[in-house]
């Protein structure tokens, strides 16, 4: 049995995000996801999602590959989370490229390339412009 992990955010949840879940969920038998908290993207982006990690949550845990869902609290935590949830594989998009490579002693390390054209900033840039 191969457990694949990945971490992110998910809001306003696109086609990239669904195609990523889905190669990252090929990879294995068992595919794992780290929602990050609402508090964590404050402190990362100094604003909240737009949609709240309990929805985030329900959203990526509905789609059929997904085994489970758990809130990543800290970014520092990574380690710990692999080690859990016993992951074989961390899949990440390739906006991350090297960033996680420490982790190669306890799993492989594989990055995805993103999906063209799309991001979650971007799409609240385009339907907050269109608002006025
Ligand atoms: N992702 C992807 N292709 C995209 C957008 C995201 O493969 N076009 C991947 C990211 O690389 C990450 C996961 O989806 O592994 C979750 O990304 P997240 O940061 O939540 O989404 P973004 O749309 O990149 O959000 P933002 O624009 O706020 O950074």
């Amino acid at each position: 049995m191969k457990t694949v992990i990945t971490f992110g955010t998910f809001d306003v949840f696109h086609v990239g995000h669904v195609n990523i879940l889905q190669r990252a969920a090929s990879l294995g038998d068992a595919l794992i996801v780290g929602i990050s908290t609402d508090e964590l993207n404050f402190c990362k982006k100094q604003r909240y999602p737009i949609y709240n990690q309990r929805d985030r949550m329900k959203i990526v845990n509905g789609m059929r590959y997904i085994n489970l869902c758990f809130f990543e609290e800290s970014l520092e935590q990574k380690r710990e989370y692999i080690l859990k949830y016993d992951a074989d594989v961390l899949v990440m998009g390739d906006d991350w490229k090297g960033r996680f490579d420490e982790f190669k002693d306890i799993c492989e390390v594989v990055y995805l390339e993103r999906t063209p054209s799309v991001s979650t900033t971007q799409l609240i840039e385009v339907i907050s412009s269109s608002d006025r």
